[in-house]
């Protein structure tokens, strides 16, 4: 007599008891009463490999990946699909069925579904997208957006080579601009993206002056704590439409979830709220 495992997925990190993983999966496992788990694992880079490799045998159908391990990963997998290669990182694990390892990145599909969902009628084909910081998160952002047909993207950093890396791996399309000039140019993007650490909880502050901003640009920040960051309350005074960095955290989970657990889950509010809870 066969019997089917009971589906497993986890997130892989170190640290990763701060990961919200584990509620967003568990929310929406106990939302459409799917018999499985999402557990979160703790591991050292030494055992990285061995541990993922064997995660299939007991009954895991993938995983996520987050710091420090999202580009080690790509070392070994077996398949990458396209936007994993770009970006230069996954966060996402498939086990085929075969036991190789797909390799994906959900986070700038996230980030964009978060916008959508936020603001149906965002147009990104229109005018420049100014985007703050070119770190990790930086280049899912990035590739992203030159996926939905973004014309420029004006990419500003306090490190400017770091930016002018990015330009030499994305292209013309990418323009990099020095910090100290880029607020004069604010009324003239559509989108605005912080993808910086600043103006989260415990990290320095956002000094980007909105004066120039025209209202109705859509200002976006992928930091999420707090929710309401210096930089979207500037903008919304400013008449902005914002949309807060949450919303990407879920979004990226959604296609892990679908693949895992058959199973393609809804971005609603009560998710939200099961995931802010105390
Ligand atoms: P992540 O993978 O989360 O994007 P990262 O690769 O460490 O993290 O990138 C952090 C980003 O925040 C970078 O753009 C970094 O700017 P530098 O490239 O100049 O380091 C930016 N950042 C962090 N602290 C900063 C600060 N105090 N002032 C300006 N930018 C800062």
């Amino acid at each position: 007599m066969t019997h089917d495992k009971i589906p497993l997925a986890c997130v892989i990190g170190s640290p990763v008891a701060h990961s919200l993983s584990p509620r967003v999966h568990g929310h929406w496992l106990a939302r459409y009463g799917i018999s499985g788990y999402y557990v979160p694992i703790e591991l050292s880079r030494e055992h990285l490999e061995s541990a993922i490799r064997f995660l299939p045998q007991l009954g895991f159908r993938g995983a996520n990946v987050t710091l420090p391990f999202k580009e080690a990963v790509l070392a070994f997998a077996d398949v990458i699909t396209d936007r994993a290669a770009l970006i230069g990182a996954a966060n996402t694990l498939s086990f085929l069925k075969d036991g190789r390892v797909r390799a994906d990145n959900t986070d700038g599909y996230g980030f964009i579904a978060n916008i959508r969902q936020a603001v149906p009628d965002w147009q990104v084909r229109t005018a420049p997208t100014m985007v703050l910081g070119a770190g990790g998160a930086s280049r899912a952002v990035i590739s992203s957006l030159l996926n939905e047909g973004a014309p420029e993207i004006w990419l500003v950093n306090r490190t400017r080579t770091r930016a002018e890396m990015l330009r030499e791996h994305f292209g013309a399309r990418v323009h990099v601009v020095d910090w100290s000039a880029a607020p004069r140019s604010l009324g003239d993007v559509g989108t605005l993206v912080n993808t910086t650490s600043l103006g989260m909880t415990g990290q320095p502050e956002l000094h980007f002056p909105l004066d120039a901003i025209k209202s109705g640009t859509l200002v976006t920040d992928i930091i999420y704590t707090p929710l309401e960051t210096p930089l979207l309350r500037n903008a919304a005074a400013k008449g902005c439409q914002v949309v807060d960095g949450l919303g990407m955290l879920l979004h990226q989970a959604v296609p892990g979830f679908d693949a895992w657990f058959q199973k393609r889950p809804t971005v609603d509010d009560a998710l939200r709220q099961a995931v802010l809870a105390k």
